[in-house]
């Protein structure tokens, strides 16, 4: 009853226990660094979105699925048989195999929706997902919500001081191995890497690879960033290492690889008993996916070779990344050069910042860094995202010395939001 002697009906039915795991009601990191909170001409380089459309050869091809009739109804859960060919004939010299279309190929709602329809098939209530710290933070809801429990390896920060390539984030296998237990049902292997921008090596891959099979693990392969590596740096994909396409499920996204992050488009690849049950579980969460993109991700796919596409991408990015890495160079400032995705980390543990500053509640609670990143959106104009967000709570303080820079924006706008970083230059201590 409240004080007025009306009935509170704000609060009827209580919502469901899961949502009070996996810090699904948590002010999560992108509504509080959301443009809306922020000064209207910040320039966002938080959430990895881009601030360009995809290519026109791909958008032509949405507007002409979007003419069609069968183009606009639901698709088969398996996907669009269309966009399944384009998948085989793209990743067949990719797996060196010859993808089944039925059996081994899943068209999913996004990456993420695959993700979650892999969990829903595979955890039982307590099983065991590891995955490497910082992780791509959608893991933790996906996971806990089926039921399963978290686990968390770190990846080991480079030492202080001086340049570093985010090859010098390190993995220890013998922490992987002691995470194990009887459990352990999954490991997660996000390669290149969502914040740091590691490609894993051939040799740590080898290591995971090796325990996935001493433990009888199912490996999930996040590789939603494998056509974005630099430096001629390898991407290697654990499926194919000896042994372990039998166990390892890849996951691909047609927002990355074609700057169309809203279309909600991705897929998985792996032997059939994997796809089998996560079809199972993707038909009953979305039934099939945006029918009209999953034509436009088709012709995508059907024509990037050809285009030379990637190559183009990979080196737009290479000269995007380079504009911010010059501007950190010329302050001093110590980062992680990425050799894949589209994040930098820099190291802001050195930034100095008033106590008393204005900061809103919502960053007060947080580590160092959320107060960093918001004095840095505040006085120079540039957002970025706290990496400690990443992290779980006993291991954010690693992830406190960094800011994320996302550099998929247009050249234009990373030169201006480099001239402002310029002024970090008073604020370093
Ligand atoms: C590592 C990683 N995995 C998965 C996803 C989700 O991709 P999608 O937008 O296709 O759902 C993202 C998106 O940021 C990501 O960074």
């Amino acid at each position: 009853m409240s004080a007025n002697g009306v009935k509170d009906r704000s609060n009827l039915v209580p919502f469901s226990s899961r949502l009070k795991e996996g810090r699904a009601l948590a002010q999560d990191v992108w509504s509080i660094f959301n443009v809306a909170n922020l000064p209207s001409d910040c320039i966002n380089l938080g959430q990895g979105y881009m601030n360009f459309s995809p290519p026109k050869w791909v958008t032509e091809a949405a507007n002409e699925a979007l003419q069609g009739v069968a183009e606009n109804h639901y698709s088969h859960p398996k996907g669009r048989m269309r966009l399944r060919q384009a998948i085989k004939s793209f990743y067949d010299p990719e797996f060196n195999r010859q993808l089944d279309v039925e059996t081994e190929i899943l068209v999913t709602s996004g990456a993420n929706e695959g993700q979650y329809s892999v969990f829903v098939a595979f955890l039982e209530q307590g099983d065991e997902v590891i995955m490497f710290e910082p992780f791509f933070d959608q893991y933790l809801p996906s996971v806990t919500f089926n039921g399963g429990k978290p686990v968390y390896v770190p990846l080991h920060p480079p030492g202080s001081g001086g340049k570093s390539t985010s090859n010098e984030w390190t993995i220890d296998l013998d922490e992987l191995r002691a995470a194990i237990t009887p459990r352990t049902k999954m490991i997660i292997v996000n390669t290149p890497h969502n914040p740091v921008g590691k490609v894993f090596t051939r040799a740590e891959l080898e290591g995971i690879a090796a325990l996935a099979e001493e433990f009888n693990l199912i490996v999930m392969a996040d590789e939603v960033y494998d056509c974005l590596t630099f430096d001629g740096k390898e991407h290697v994909r654990i499926a194919n290492l000896p042994g372990m396409w039998d166990r390892t499920v890849t996951v691909g996204s047609a927002g990355k690889a074609f700057a169309a992050t809203g279309w909600r488009i991705g897929w998985l690849i792996g032997p059939e008993y994997i796809i089998r049950p996560t079809l199972a579980a993707t038909t009953r969460i979305v039934f099939c996916s945006n029918s009209p993109l999953q034509e436009a991700a088709a012709a995508g796919l059907e024509q990037a070779r050809q285009r030379g596409f990637f190559e183009n991408q990979r080196a737009e990015y290479t000269e995007r990344r380079a504009i911010l890495t010059d501007t950190f160079d010329k302050l001093g400032l110590t980062y992680t050069l990425p050799e894949g995705s589209y994040f930098i980390l820099l190291d802001i543990s050195k930034l100095k910042f008033p106590d008393d500053y204005p900061f809103p509640k919502s960053v007060l609670g947080r580590g160092r860094d959320f107060r960093a990143c918001w004095f840095i959106a505040l006085e120079l104009g540039v957002s970025s995202i706290p990496v400690s967000e990443f992290y779980c709570e006993e291991h954010a303080n690693i992830g406190e010395a960094y800011g994320r820079f996302a550099f998929c924006k247009d050249t234009d706008t990373l030169r201006k939001a480099a001239a402002r970083l310029e002024g970090l230059k008073k604020f370093i201590q």
